[in-house]
């Protein structure tokens, strides 16, 4: 007898069909034969697999076969196969959501599918899958359920999924009592689980706990958001570095940043495609990227790759001052005493782009030989950005250069320099008193100009200008 599994919740996207779809090809690459069937009219099961209206039969009339006895196609006319993943599967389409009537037409329409799927037929595949649909109290599901042997329910790790995983067990409970095949739970599947998330952990920890009839989300203590303090280089740090910069290799893109605020991912793909010396700008078009591999051959290990910046806004044009378009070139010539005609602008002697590892154990180096410790190199960007604040760049402008994504999230990151300029500008508002033509008694009455209210301060002295 084959294993049959249904993977099913009543809520929507938790990812049944993907893990229908993953299990499936999981258990094949395992050498096991698999059947995955769909028994949802959206036919998103089907649609990965690349399932093309062809004209021939589809769920819907193999479940109308059973129930009405006519059996014009043999059970290999309903199943495709998937080229890739070398995975058949049974498909669906819209005309499964007018089945309900027929399956209910049945004198036991709680067994259609297990008829079907119990059948020497379907005895060839080890596993067969059924992607249900979303709902409990549907006769497709109470079907599957009472044709499987195992129920698997992908829980998403957040509150709705959670939620509704009682009324998927009150009714497996519910089928367990009328199947004779009684299926057993094979487990909750905790799907885009976010371990940095409260959500899912609390999620996570009342699934594992059992605590299915209580709302998780009343355990949860939101932790209080601490705004992580920016580092700014002091005046003399910043003239520390620029100086030492004039004898190191890099030193030419500790300037760079100090003055165009570059990202170290935006830095280190910069290629001399993207400068424009006959305008003076740098065009921010890719980043470099370090990331995980999830290919299990590979475990632990990461790879480097480039990619578009992270937001439309930081694809950006940034004007650059004219001293650093002399840097640029200075670094051009010496760069090409070592290289031909180089495609990145920041490479080591062989040519190659760096790395942000290696990028930063270099400026790691260059700091302590400058005597200044425990300033990372983004600290650099705010650093410029602190310094445009405060010669009075325009904020858009800046929000712009620095790739933010609104001139809210720049002033918010930099309210630190804005609080400094409060005296200055609290101070314009002394203008206020110049409108006073000569010096006046404070009066302390609700009406004004009767003498005998008028206390007796000495007078305040304003100084009018000529
Ligand atoms: N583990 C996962 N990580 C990230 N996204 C996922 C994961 N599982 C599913 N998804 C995405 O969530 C969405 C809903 O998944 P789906 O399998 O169609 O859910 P369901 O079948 O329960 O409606 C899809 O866009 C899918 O790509
Ligand atoms: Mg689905």
């Amino acid at each position: 007898m084959s294993n049959i599994i249904s993977v099913s919740l009543e809520k929507g996207g938790v990812g049944k069909t993907t893990t229908v779809l993953n299990i499936g090809a999981g258990l094949q690459q395992l050498g096991q034969n698999v059947l995955l069937v769909d028994l949802d009219q959206q036919s998103h099961l089907s649609r990965w697999l690349e399932f093309q209206p062809d004209g021939k039969p589809t769920i819907s009339k193999l479940i109308y076969q059973e129930v009405s006895h006519i059996h014009s196609n043999d059970f290999a006319d309903f199943i495709r196969r998937n080229e890739k993943g070398k995975l058949d599967f049974i498909p669906a389409n819209k005309m499964l959501s007018g089945i309900y009537a027929i399956l209910g037409a049945d004198g036991e329409s709680n067994t259609v599918l297990s008829r079907i799927f119990n059948s020497e037929f379907f005895q060839k595949y080890n596993y067969i899958i059924f992607d249900c649909p979303t709902a409990v109290d549907n006769l497709l599901v109470s079907n599957a359920l009472q044709t499987s042997t195992k129920l698997l329910l992908p829980v998403q790790a957040e509150l709705l999924a959670y939620e509704s995983v009682p009324a998927m067990l009150q009714r497996y409970m519910a089928i367990k009592q009328i199947s004779d095949i009684k299926p057993y739970i094979q487990g909750i599947l905790v799907t885009m689980f976010n371990g940095r998330t409260n959500m899912s952990n609390e999620v996570f920890t009342a699934l594992t706990d059992g605590l299915v009839n209580q709302n998780c989300a009343l355990n949860i203590t939101l932790p209080k958001v601490e705004k992580q303090e920016i580092q700014v280089l002091t005046h003399g740090q910043e003239n520390c570095l620029i100086k030492e910069s004039y004898f190191y290799r890099y030193g030419t893109f500790v300037r760079l940043t100090l003055c165009t605020g570059l990202r170290l991912e935006e830095l280190l793909a910069l290629k001399w495609e993207d400068v424009d010396f006959s305008r003076n700008e740098l065009k921010v078009r890719r980043i470099l990227h370090r990331c995980k591999n999830y290919d299990s051959s590979c475990k632990n290990s990461t790879s480097i790759y480039f990619d578009e910046p992270k937001t439309a806004k930081s694809k950006r044009t940034i004007p650059l001052p004219k001293n650093a378009i002399d840097d640029l070139k200075l670094w051009q010539e010496k760069q090409s005493e070592e290289i031909y005609n180089p495609d990145f602008i920041i490479t080591d002697r062989n040519g190659k782009h760096l790395e942000h590892t290696t990028f930063k154990k270099y400026y790691n180096r260059f700091l302590d030989k400058c005597g200044i410790s425990g300033i990372t190199f983004h600290a650099l960007r705010h650093t410029f950005a602190t310094n445009a604040l405060e010669k009075g760049m325009d904020k858009k402008v800046l929000s712009e250069i620095l790739g933010h994504s609104s001139v809210a999230f720049t002033l918010d990151t930099y309210a630190h320099v804005l609080s400094s300029f409060k005296r200055e500008n609290m101070d314009l508002m002394n203008d206020i008193y110049q409108k006073q033509v000569k010096a006046q008694n404070i009066v302390l009455s609700f009406k004004p100009f009767k003498k005998q209210y008028i206390v007796d301060l000495p007078p305040k002295v304003v100084q009018i200008e000529s």
